[in-house]
C-alpha cells in the first residue's frame, strides 16, 4: 500500500482553507486541551531576576539536577539538562554512534525517532511487538535479540510505555541490552501516566510497570522532561539520566559533557525554576491521568463494539475498525463524512488498519468525537453495503 502522509495533510489543509474545522483526535499537545497549569507561570515569574545572570555549565545548574535525583533517584551528577527529549536523542546519537551505524528502535513506535536518527546519518533497525487480544502487547524477544546482534547497531531505543501502543516495557529488555553490551536509550516520558486500572479491563492482573532507567548492569540514558510531566512542552526542558557500570559510565559522562558543553542549549530561567516546578508535577500527572482514564472509559462505552486495544499507559488508544477501505481512504472519508481527524495506524508503523486516537481532549469533546467516529463508520459501512460491526471483532 502506498501511504501518503502529505495527501492526508493536504486534504486537511484544504478543508481548513474552506473553513471546515475538524474534531481532532490526532492532537497530543496538552496546552490545547486545558491541561497547562497556570501556576507554572507564577513560579517562572519568581525566578526572572535570578535568570538575569548567565552562568552556563554543561550539565545544568546543580539545584535543578539535585531536585531530579531526589525525585527520580541516582546522583545529581548523573543528570544532564537539555531543551527537550527530542534534542536528547540527537545528542546521544551524535555522541554514541558513528555515521553509517544503526539504532534498534521499537515498531510500532514513535515516528520521530527515525528522522532524528537520519539527521545524524544513522539508520534504524526495527524490533517488533505483537498485539494479542485482550492480554496486550508482547515484545518479540528473539527479534530484539537479532536486532541487537546485527553488525553496526550502536544503540537501542525503548519507549516505556511505548507510544502509541501504551505497553510498558518488558524488563527482559535491560538484560538483552546488557548481554549484547548495547547502550540503551530509555524514553520514559509517559511512565507516570498509568491508565490501566482494575476496572478498565484485564490490566489489573498485569505486572506493575518498572522503569528501564537507573539500572547498573547496562549503560542507559533515561529520557524525560517537562513536556509530558508538567504538560508544558513550550518550557523546553528535558533531561538525560545516565546509569550503568562505573567504568563505562565515566567514559559516557565525558562524551555527554562534550556534547552538552558544545550546545549549552538550556534556558536558564526554566532550569533555575526546576526544583519548584517539580513540586507541581504530582498534581499535573494526577489531573492528566484522570483525563486519560475518563476518556478511555468513554471510548470503551462508545466504541466498544469495535475492538479497543488494551492500553496500560500513555496518551493514546488504538482502535481496530473493520477493513472498509484502504486506511488512507478511510482517514480521508472520516474527515469528509464525520468531520473527524484521526491518525492511521501505519503512521506509527502498525502492521494493520487500527486507528490511533489521542486520549487528551476535554471529556465532552472526546465524547462527541467518539460519537462522530461511530456514526461515520456506520455511514461508510452502509455505503459499502457492509455491516459496520462485522463478526471479525466479536
Ligand atoms: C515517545 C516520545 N518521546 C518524546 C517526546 C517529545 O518530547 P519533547 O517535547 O521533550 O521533545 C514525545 C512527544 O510526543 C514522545 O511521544
Amino acid at each position: 500500500v502506498n501511504h501518503n502522509l502529505n495527501a492526508l495533510a493536504r486534504h486537511r489543509a484544504e478543508l481548513a482553507a474552506a473553513g471546515i474545522e475538524l474534531t481532532d483526535l490526532t492532537d497530543t499537545n496538552p496546552t490545547r486541551h486545558g491541561l497547562f497549569d497556570p501556576a507554572i507561570l507564577d513560579v517562572l515569574a519568581r525566578y526572572l531576576t535570578r535568570a538575569a545572570r548567565y552562568e552556563p555549565t554543561p550539565r545544568g545548574p546543580w539545584p535543578a539536577r539535585a531536585s531530579l535525583a531526589e525525585r527520580f533517584g541516582g546522583d545529581p551528577d548523573d543528570y544532564w539538562l537539555c531543551a527537550s527529549t527530542s534534542e536528547a536523542y540527537g545528542w546521544l546519537f551524535s555522541a554514541f554512534a558513528a555515521a553509517g551505524q544503526a539504532v534498534a528502535v521499537p515498531a510500532p513506535g514513535y515516528p520521530l525517532i527515525e528522522p532524528l536518527a537520519q539527521l545524524h546519518s544513522l539508520t534504524t533497525i526495527d524490533y517488533r511487538s505483537w498485539y494479542l487480544h485482550p492480554s496486550g502487547w508482547e515484545l518479540d524477544r528473539d527479534g530484539l535479540d537479532r536486532a541487537l546482534a546485527t553488525p553496526g547497531v550502536a544503540l537501542a531505543v525503548a519507549v516505556n510505555p511505548n507510544n502509541p501502543t501504551g505497553a510498558y516495557a518488558d524488563p527482559w529488555l535491560t538484560q538483552a541490552c546488557a548481554r549484547r553490551r548495547a547502550p540503551l536509550i530509555a524514553d520514559e516520558v509517559f511512565f507516570p501516566f498509568q491508565v490501566g486500572a482494575p476496572d478498565l479491563g484485564p490490566v489489573g492482573t498485569r505486572a506493575q510497570p518498572s522503569r528501564l532507567a537507573g539500572h547498573d548492569e547496562v549503560v542507559s540514558f533515561g529520557l524525560d522532561g517537562l513536556s509530558k510531566l508538567l504538560a508544558a512542552p513550550q518550557l523546553k526542558l528535558g533531561w538525560i539520566r545516565l546509569s550503568g557500570p562505573a567504568v563505562e559510565r565515566t567514559a559516557a559522562a565525558e562524551r555527554l559533557d562534550q556534547v552538552a558543553d558544545t550546545y549549552l542549549s538550556v534556558n536558564s530561567l526554566v532550569a533555575l525554576a526546576l526544583p519548584e516546578l517539580l513540586t507541581l508535577a504530582d498534581a499535573s500527572v494526577t489531573r492528566i491521568t484522570a483525563r486519560l482514564r475518563g476518556n478511555l472509559a468513554t471510548a470503551q462505552r462508545r466504541l466498544g463494539h469495535y475492538r479497543l486495544r488494551t492500553v496500560d499507559g500513555g496518551w493514546m488508544a488504538l482502535l481496530d475498525v473493520p477493513p472498509l477501505m484502504p486506511p488512507d481512504d478511510l482517514v480521508i472519508a472520516l474527515m469528509d463524512r464525520a468531520g473527524l481527524a484521526v491518525h492511521p495506524g501505519w503512521f506509527y508503523d502498525l502492521p494493520d488498519d487500527a486507528l490511533a486516537l489521542s486520549l487528551l481532549p476535554e471529556e465532552s469533546q472526546f465524547d462527541e468525537a467518539c460519537q462522530r467516529l461511530t456514526a461515520g463508520l456506520e455511514v461508510l459501512a452502509a455505503d459499502a453495503g457492509l455491516s459496520a460491526t462485522g463478526p471479525q471483532y466479536d
